[in-house]
């Protein structure tokens, strides 16, 4: 195929230049209708661009097949067999992959470190989750993927399970030995999903970890927009091998999505390949370059400490991607939640994930030495003023073994069955009938069906004080909690 084609994209400017009109959706018609207040906001070639996939930009028997044109172009590009586009981020794509493999009933092995929008496909399918213990570093108080042997361990204790699924690399940018567990998972004749919703731009250079494909995944899921050049929501699900039934996974996505997909985000996502097919070794080898420099810099500032070579090694992750910057603040005397808001407030700097005591900037192929530079200064600016801000409240970390809660129901029953509101003192030994997902980065810490501990309530009571983002639980402060009811009051 010819990998300097961008068919949607090129489709899109034909349309454009051949100013056709529709009577149909979208109805502000190329931007037509539209306040200019909105317009100049979002530019008016931002509505022009906003044309219906069918009737509109293709026919209505859709026979020029753009999309699927693109879409096989992608897959060509990163050596998959087949590669779907979907405009409902990774949350739908992963959800997909679980309801194809699974087929919606039995047992599914998977990683307990799971992003909430995997965990949630369980109380959408009503699967059995066999949960796979991350590693645990109880001294950074932080997990890593999980090891090969656990992956073995959870074949043979469940061995009637549909498919195992990991997150690699994580939000943190660690990663695991995905060949070692795609081999166990097919020794078995089993399918291996990899979330790699941060990994877009691994195929596209060899010195980044394994790409998921390469190292014999089934499907692997990528959101184009955390490490690729596409648009928020846009999201790619690639396919290999004989395990899984492209058709159902397809159709499962076709289930769960919009009908009204937004062709700029195909149009991004198809551009971006291109971009990545021709020039994408050479920018993702500046982005390292840029990244090695200012992990450096970090490093030597006073107070912060960058983390690589703890996150790397026998008992913690196989790999990392050092796009990835965590950095430790707590020698500074205040939390990551204070360093997030306080570049947010004073250097119009915004950052990713963050903890108790740890923040992390995630570089980009956009990203340059003025940008790097502008980071830096925020950070001498904000080790500056730190000695003058609040301590923060301790959080409560659970150890290890009150870390990974009991599952005592199915997350469907849980969610769906009656519930009561509780408050938090009262919840240990109560089942779980809601999430409650520390945000960013988004790995539930409880689950509906799992049984609260102390530990637990805990950990998120002590974090909300602190700054920690619960964006999930009907009571976001979480002083109460909502449960499986067990006695009939307050009902809902
Ligand atoms: C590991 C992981 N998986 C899946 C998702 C969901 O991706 P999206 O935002 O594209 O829906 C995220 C989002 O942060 C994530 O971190």
């Amino acid at each position: 195929m010819d990998q300097n084609e961008a068919p949607v994209l090129e489709a899109l400017a034909e349309h454009q230049k051949l100013k056709r009109y529709g009577f149909t959706p979208p109805a502000h018609r190329q931007g037509r209708g539209v306040d200019q207040r909105v317009l100049e906001v979002l530019g008016e070639q931002s509505f022009k661009s906003d044309v219906v996939a069918s009737s509109g930009l293709d026919d209505r028997k859709s026979s020029n097949g753009y999309l699927s044109k693109a879409e096989e172009l992608m897959a060509e590009a990163v050596e998959a067999d087949k590669a779907f586009f979907s405009t409902c981020g990774s949350s739908l794509s992963v959800k997909a992959a679980i309801l194809a493999v699974t087929r919606g009933e039995g047992e599914l092995l998977i990683s307990r470190d799971a992003h909430k929008s995997v965990t949630s496909g369980l109380v959408l399918s009503g699967l059995q989750p066999r949960w796979i213990k991350p590693r645990w570093d109880n001294e950074l108080k932080m997990s890593h993927p999980p090891a090969p042997e656990t992956v073995e361990e959870m074949w043979q204790r469940y061995p009637d399970a549909s498919a195992a699924l990991i997150v690699s690399p994580t939000p943190y940018g660690t990663c695991a030995d995905i060949e070692a567990i795609a081999e166990i998972c097919h020794k078995r004749g089993k399918p291996l999903i990899v979330d790699e919703a941060w990994g877009a731009q691994l195929p596209f250079h060899p010195d980044t970890p394994t790409w998921a494909m390469s190292a014999g995944a089934d499907i692997c899921v990528v959101s184009v927009h955390k490490m690729g050049l596409g648009f928020e929501q846009g999201s790619i699900f690639h396919l290999q091998g004989n395990l899984v039934d492209p058709v159902r996974l397809n159709q499962c996505a076709d289930i769960l999505s919009t009908t009204s997909a937004n062709v700029m985000l195909y149009a991004a996502m198809d551009g971006w390949r291109r971009q990545m097919v021709q020039e994408g070794k050479g920018m993702i080898d500046k982005a390292l370059e840029l990244a090695r420099g200012l992990r450096r810099d970090i490093d030597t500032l006073p107070g912060l400490h960058v983390l690589e070579d703890e996150l790397v090694h026998a008992e913690a992750s196989h790999d990392l991607d050092i796009l990835h910057i965590l950095f430790d603040v707590s020698e500074l005397g205040i939390s990551g939640y204070q360093v997030t808001d306080w570049l947010r407030e004073n250097c119009r700097l915004d950052l990713g994930t963050n903890d108790h005591r740890r923040v992390e900037a995630v570089i980009s192929v956009a990203d340059d030495q003025e940008t790097a530079d502008w980071l830096l200064a925020g950070l001498r600016e904000l080790i500056g003023a730190a000695p003058n801000l609040p301590r923060p409240p301790a959080v409560v970390i659970p150890d290890e073994a009150d870390l990974f809660l009991e599952t005592a129901m199915l997350p469907r029953d849980a969610f769906f069955g009656p519930v009561e509101v509780i408050p938090v003192e009262e919840a240990p030994g109560r089942i779980a009938a809601e999430m409650a997902t520390p945000y960013p980065p988004g790995v539930p810490l409880l689950l509906p069906g799992e049984r609260i501990n102390q530990a637990a309530v805990d950990y998120l009571r002590s974090g909300v004080e602190a700054g920690m983002v619960l964006p999930d639980p009907a009571d976001p402060t979480f002083k109460t909690v909502r449960v499986v009811r067990e006695e009939a009051h307050r009902s809902f």
